[in-house]
């Protein structure tokens, strides 16, 4: 099982939020793995990759208000992830045991990326929050209005289902 690691932290909250999410969703498909469930398998690795889909969306909207200069590059990382993980599902249609292999894919992959990628644009989001939130009336309402407003384009449920 996966355990947070405060290393992992970008110091962005609702970023870090979806990230522990994510590595809840790896867990859970461990679970089911370990159960043998091949439905509960199948159901965990679509909610796993929607909620992704999602969170990157969320996090290239971050970096591209904040200017980062990597944005291009750090899309085109997660669109490789995607087509990957879309690799491993069309294995699986085919009745192949992919479950171990991905399991352990995810597992390295999304670790890396946060530890890595993630943590290189962390300071550039941070200083864009910083200035939405020093608005007119100082009351945090730029930054706050500005993350709910993309919670609620990209998650279904703003980010919490
Ligand atoms: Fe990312």
């Amino acid at each position: 099982m996966l355990v947070w690691d405060s290393k992992l932290d970008t110091g962005i909250e609702v970023i870090d939020a979806q990230h522990k999410r994510i590595v809840t969703y790896v867990n859970h498909l461990e679970v089911a793995k370990t159960k043998g469930d091949k439905t509960l398998v199948g159901e965990v690795i679509e909610q796993l990759v929607d909620y992704t889909q999602s969170h990157f969306s969320f996090e290239e909207s971050m970096m591209e208000e904040a200017g980062y200069k990597f944005l291009k590059p750090h899309q085109k990382v997660h669109e490789l992830f995607i087509k990957r993980v879309t690799g491993f599902t069309m294995r699986a249609a085919k009745g192949e045991d992919v479950v171990d292999e991905l399991h352990t894919m995810l597992t390295t992959w999304l670790i890396n990326h946060i530890a890595s990628e993630d943590h290189d644009y962390a300071s550039t989001v941070q200083k864009m929050l910083a200035n939405k939130a020093g608005g007119q009336d100082a009351s945090d309402k730029g930054k706050s209005g500005f993350i709910s407003g993309l919670l609620g384009r990209f998650f279904r449920s703003g980010g919490r289902h």
